[in-house]
């Protein structure tokens, strides 16, 4: 057991240290948990009270290669020791030309790519805009409900969900269209009824329907999408489409390749550019370097960021050369953009994937494997898990109050995530409505680490409910 609980959780200090949160602190940034942390490694969390938990939210699925592994916190202390800051605008360094070029040969297309380098998810997806409006000269952009992008304005704008990423912050940026997203067990086209959504009485065959779930193309779900470009927007005004490939706070839901392949073709015929948004899907969360990886497409633009720095601040825009070059010289930029200590960040965690023949994405695959076999298995044992859903280790439980009616239970999951981290599991929840668990574990986890951490959750789910 790798766990160690030495007090409640949270402990007198957690409580003591969240007080002067409290009196210091905006009320605005939230809490999963109300746990402090002292230090962390691989797949562990130490908080400051002595208790040691497993991590399985990765510090919202940023630190895919574990926590403070030696390759990554050598390659940081050393480019610290050189050069912390000389800002990319004015004194250049070999680092950001490095890892750009490791984004542009690691992202799919066999045409010249160009990257950019930024601060955080929320930048890279504004300046992917910027780009792609600077390029095609339209103006709108279309992004799916349950969207996640980010917290700025723009990026906010693109977001769906309303509370609490948007509330009370309107007005927002124009030239912004929603489209359904394809929630195969939510289906905002047929209510539920068309084939691709799954059955409700889990069976033998579960596996079968989920694998044929994400060949699907969703056929009506796309038919509204073309109808609402089409009529209320007009696709020679569309500058771009962004989607993320694998939803992320909108609760790990995969676009159906069907439906991406049709997104991909109607893009191209009217040319519009497509953006895909891979800032929580990326760098090994799905079991391949990237979510795009299990599709047949190649997106014009990609954003990146979190599993990127490893734990440091950095995101990208990379893509299409003749797109990433559209804005003039000084049209895009930042004092902080592609910090050189964030930059060895990056070049660390590019080698740590590569070392060993791509090792860690073989074991991000396996432990993919696992957790989904253990979802699943749990759905066939317990009626409050509606929907399993994700890919490799990006994956998902759904709960519900029905499973005909398929009532969200916002209040069972919460529970279920607090039962979690008082044992020891640190998880994250989900979904526009609240009620989806998923599960961001540091890839590096070992087999023993994650059937621990799992069967937390099991006895997680048995209590709550009860
Ligand atoms: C898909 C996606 N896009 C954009 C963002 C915004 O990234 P950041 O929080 O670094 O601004 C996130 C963050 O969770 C995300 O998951």
């Amino acid at each position: 057991m790798s766990i160690e609980i030495k007090t409640q959780i949270p402990g007198p200090k957690s409580i003591s240290l969240m007080e002067e949160r409290k009196k210091h602190v905006a009320r605005g940034p939230f809490h999963t948990t109300p746990i402090f942390i002292e230090k962390a490694h691989g797949a562990h969390v130490w908080d400051v009270d002595g208790n040691k938990l497993l991590d399985f939210a990765s510090g919202i699925g940023v630190v895919n290669v574990g926590h403070t592994p030696k390759e990554l916190v050598e390659a940081i202390t050393e480019q610290a020791g050189k050069n912390i800051h000389s800002s990319i605008n004015v004194l250049a360094y070999e680092g950001y030309v490095r890892l750009s070029e490791k984004i542009n040969n690691a992202i799919p297309g066999d045409f010249h790519k160009k990257s950019f380098l930024c601060n955080s998810g929320a930048e890279a997806v504004e300046n992917a805009i910027k780009i792609a409006r600077s390029f095609t000269k339209r103006q709108a952009v279309i992004a799916f409900d349950h969207a996640y992008h980010g917290r700025t304005y723009m990026a906010m704008s693109l977001t769906s969900k309303v509370n609490f990423y948007k509330h009370g912050f309107a007005p927002f940026n124009s030239e912004v269209y929603r489209a359904p997203f394809p929630y195969q067990y939510r289906c905002p086209s047929c209510s539920g009824s068309c084939e691709n959504t799954p059955s409700i009485n889990q069976s033998s065959d579960t596996k079968n329907d989920l694998n044929s779930r994400f060949e699907a193309k969703c056929e009506p779900c796309f038919s509204q999408f073309a109808h609402m470009v089409n009529s209320q927007i007009g696709a020679q005004n569309v500058a771009a489409v962004i989607v993320e490939p694998v939803l992320g706070e909108g609760g790990f839901l995969p676009v159906p390749k069907g439906y991406m392949k049709e997104l991909r073709k109607f893009c191209t015929d009217n040319g519009i550019l497509l953006i895909l948004d891979e800032i929580q899907s990326g760098f090994g969360r799905t079991g391949k370097m990237f979510a795009v990886d299990h599709y047949d497409i190649v997106p014009d633009l990609m954003t990146l960021a979190k599993g990127l720095g490893g734990g440091m601040p950095i995101a990208a825009v990379a893509g299409r050369a003749d797109v990433m070059d559209a804005p003039p010289e000084g049209g895009i930029g930042g004092t902080y953009c592609g910090n050189p200590v964030a930059c060895a960040a990056g070049l660390a965690v590019f080698d740590m994937f590569e070392k060993d023949n791509g090792k860690l994405l073989e074991h991000s695959e396996k432990i993919g494997k696992l957790i989904h076999d253990k979802f699943l298995f749990w759905m066939e044992t317990y009626n409050c898990i509606g929907d399993v859903r994700g890919i490799g280790p990006m994956q998902a439980m759904e709960f519900v109050k029905d499973r005909n009616t398929k009532e969200p239970d916002k209040e069972l999951t919460g529970k279920i995530a607090k039962y979690c981290y008082e044992n020891g599991v640190v998880t994250i929840t989900a979904g526009t409505f609240g009620n989806v668990m998923r599960l961001l574990v540091p890839l590096v986890i070992t087999e023993e680490e994650l059937m621990e951490g799992l069967n937390v959750i099991e006895k997680a789910i048995q209590f709550a409910s009860k």
